[in-house]
């Protein structure tokens, strides 16, 4: 082992010493509020995709300065990649948003979550509603080969209040159509299963308002040519926001007859906080 020490504001952690320590491999830009990064993995961490794992950085005090943070990489991929905000006063990302190839970050190889296929019931259709980087754990479950076994369609819903905020997932969705070992991985035209459904709240766009409104008044059906909207026996879902939105989506959910599921006891849908606060 090497040594690891604590980060000041504009440098990163550069040599290594806790056993939990990954070296970043890319880091990307996206808007002043939010970046994503790649981390080598360890041998060892096995995950389902969707689960989260904690992450960070050594703190002023010497100490590991972690928070919750989904893999957004698939769990057959050979590195780690991380979608994440930049909190100009969080302790953490603070910090973290000035990380580059070649730092070093802990991780904790313990990976924990609920939005997993193993909590659902087997259904027809599944549904992915994220706001801002709550779209994490659904880039890992985009390619996850998994979800296009097991359903026939996958609507992704992205709501954030600027244009900006949803480039990361858009790209990722083109790069998932055009990705042609992933065709091979998954199976040929599988992309074709995947509806994306972008909406944004301050800024002008294409579509307009929170999912919530649009779920409540039915635009999201006459827009995707859904007929009879979301049911229990067909419909399964996962959602990923800030508490208010979970919990504004779960009522939602529940009004169309789904349950709350969980790794012990799968339902018709599962919820993670994005973050909380
Ligand atoms: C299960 C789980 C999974 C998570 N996955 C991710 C992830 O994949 N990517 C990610 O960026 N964050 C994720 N978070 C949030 C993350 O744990 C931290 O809160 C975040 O990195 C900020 O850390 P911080 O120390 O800088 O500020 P904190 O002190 O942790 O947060 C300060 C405040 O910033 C706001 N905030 C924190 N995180 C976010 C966010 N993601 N989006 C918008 N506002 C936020 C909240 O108002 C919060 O009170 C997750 C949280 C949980 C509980
Ligand atoms: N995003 C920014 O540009 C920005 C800038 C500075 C500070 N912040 C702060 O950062 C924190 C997180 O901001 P964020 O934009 O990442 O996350 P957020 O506030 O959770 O908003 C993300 C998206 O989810 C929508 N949303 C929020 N609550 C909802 C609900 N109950 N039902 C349906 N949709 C809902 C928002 O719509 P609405 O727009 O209608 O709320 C927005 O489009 C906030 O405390 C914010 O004050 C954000």
């Amino acid at each position: 082992m090497t040594e690891m020490k604590p980060v000041s504001e504009a440098t990163a952690v550069k040599a290594p010493v806790l056993p939990d320590a990954q070296t970043v491999t890319e880091v990307k830009h996206w808007t002043d509020r939010l970046f994503s990064f790649k981390v080598s993995r360890p041998a060892s961490l096995r995950f389902r995709s969707g689960e989260f794992v904690m992450i960070g950085l050594l703190g002023d005090n010497g100490k590991p300065l972690l928070r919750a943070y989904s893999i957004a990489s698939p769990s057959w991929d050979e590195e780690l990649e991380f979608y994440s905000i930049k909190v100009q006063d969080g302790p953490l990302t603070s910090k973290l948003q000035h990380i580059q190839p070649g730092d070093q970050i802990i991780l904790r190889p313990k990976p924990v979550g609920t939005l997993v296929h193993d909590a659902l019931l087997p259904g027809k259709r599944l549904w992915f509603f994220a706001t801002g980087t709550g779209f994490a754990p659904f880039a890992s479950l985009l390619r996850e080969p998994q979800t296009y076994e097991d359903y026939d369609e996958v609507i992704i819903t992205h709501t954030c209040r600027d244009v900006a905020e949803l480039d990361y997932g858009r790209e990722l969705i083109e790069n998932i159509r055009q990705d042609e070992l992933l065709a091979e991985l998954i199976g040929e035209g599988f992309a074709n299963k995947i509806r994306y459904y972008p909406t944004t709240t301050r800024e002008e766009s294409p579509k307009m308002g929170r999912i919530t409104e649009l779920l409540k008044d039915g635009s999201v059906f006459a827009d995707l040519g859904i007929e009879g909207g979301i049911k229990p026996d067909t419909d399964r879902a996962m959602v990923c926001g800030s508490l208010a939105f979970n919990h504004d989506i779960k009522a939602i959910l529940e009004e169309f007859g789904l349950r709350e599921g969980a790794n012990s006891e799968p339902k018709e849908f599962v919820i993670e906080k994005a973050f909380v606060g």
